[in-house]
């Protein structure tokens, strides 16, 4: 499926994004845009054979459930899941899968005196639900402030029950080795037998980076479908089946039940129970459109495109010294910055008066952006497969002139 490198015209990939005509678009963190194969899929979906999915008994509804199905094959493939190793569950976004874990580790799993461990890095969407919860059930939260193999080794003992990650940082660009810390936790003794579960949220990585489910093995990996070029509305996570006695539904209705009586009901099989009311099938077809879009170039092309695109800003961004570049040495795909004396907002405001687009403020990681950058919000840049070169001269004009204009005199 890979195309050789060589064959890859970026230019035109540019192009299969509609949206993109005359705008430099640097918020793919933010979400993604959709190439123009998704968009005509959801157009198929709605004039060739919409109905609802696990219900009808008639063609549409056959057709659309079909397309459902194979939609989450399709993710296991991407990211090499294995039927024996676990499950694709559905659901509103990244935010909401974790939530449901959060919620059901809740349920099922932890106890007053329980350690939870999340990293500073966590975006609010993998914090917060485990600040909640560590709330309600007395456990005890910590925070890991260098997330490397030697600090997790230092803080994880007998008592920690979860460890909550982030696969890439949506502030600092950074991936963190994830395999080397899951390799030690499913590895150490004290911690695995299903003692110490790992939720890992690879809500940046998905669609950038090559993801090895099988290998790198925790308990649940998360992502959005906006980020990955597909529709809003659908949240992915892998549950490991190793963990399937502690797993219960938080949400309960239509769809997700076999047999129902006035006072009980009996539960369908995993992910389906997990997957309570109408789901949102136009977003996990557009997924499974998506993911066919990747596949097409490969997604070893996507990571080498992403990384010589940030090689290019991190040059362009070192020649400007008024610049405070986070983890410029480091950063892959997503650089966040300030300018001494102009506030993040005027900075991102400035530069859409020139069909710049950039993000600007705490990026749903307050704890972070405060820890490194003094409390003061921060602008930011972040990449996809259809930016290129101009786009990045563009932006480094644009902020030249920021400069210029809005300096403190
Ligand atoms: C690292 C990370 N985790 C979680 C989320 C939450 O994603 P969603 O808003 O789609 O639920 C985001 C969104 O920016 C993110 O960057």
């Amino acid at each position: 499926m890979n195309k050789n490198r060589n064959e890859i015209i970026w230019k035109d990939i540019k192009s299969d994004f509609p949206i993109l005509n005359n705008v430099t678009y640097l918020d793919s963190a933010s979400t993604s845009q959709k190439p123009t194969v998704v968009i005509n899929k959801i157009n198929e979906l709605y004039t060739k054979y919409n109905a609802n999915i696990h219900r009808g008994v008639y063609i549409f509804s056959e057709k659309t459930t079909a397309e459902y199905e194979s939609s989450k094959e399709k993710v296991k493939k991407f990211l090499n899941i294995s039927d024996a190793s676990g499950y694709i569950a559905y659901t509103l976004n990244a935010t909401y899968a974790l939530n449901q874990i959060a919620r059901m580790m809740e349920e099922t799993y932890l106890n007053e005196g329980d350690e939870i461990i999340c990293s500073i890095y966590e975006h609010h969407s993998n914090f917060l639900p485990w600040i909640e919860v560590a709330k309600r059930k007395h456990l005890n939260l910590k925070i890991l402030y260098e997330v490397n193999i030697e600090n997790i080794k230092k803080t994880l003992n007998r008592k920690t029950k979860v460890l909550a990650l982030t696969h890439f940082s949506n502030v600092t660009g950074d991936i963190f080795d994830i395999g080397e810390i899951l390799d030690y936790v499913n590895n150490t003794e004290y911690l695995n037998n299903g003692k110490c579960i790992t939720v890992i949220d690879g809500t940046q990585a998905v669609g950038k980076i090559k993801i090895d489910i099988d290998k790198l093995n925790p308990s649940f990996y998360v992502f959005s479908a906006h980020k990955v070029f597909s529709p809003t509305g659908l949240g992915v996570y892998y549950v490991n089946k190793n963990i399937e006695n502690k797993i219960k539904p938080v949400n309960y209705g239509g769809d997700m039940v076999n047999h129902v009586e006035t006072n009980s009901c009996i539960l369908k099989e995993m992910p389906y129970m997990l997957e309570a009311g109408t789901q949102n099938y136009e977003s996990a077809i557009g997924l499974k459109s998506a993911i066919e879009y990747i596949e097409n170039i490969g997604i070893e092309n996507v990571e080498e495109r992403l990384k010589v695109l940030s090689d290019y800003l991190r040059k362009k961004v070192m020649n400007l010294d008024y610049i405070n570049a986070i983890n410029i040495e480091k950063f892959f795909d997503v650089l966040s910055f300030s300018i001494k004396g102009i506030h993040s907002h005027d900075i991102a405001s400035f530069l859409s008066e020139r069909n710049v687009f950039i993000r600007a403020g705490y990026h749903c990681a307050e704890p972070l952006v405060s820890y490194i950058n003094h409390d003061e919000s921060l602008a930011r840049v972040s990449l996809h497969i259809y930016n290129d070169f101009e786009d990045i001269d563009k932006f480094i004009d644009s902020i030249q002139d920021c400069y210029k204009y809005l300096k403190i005199k």
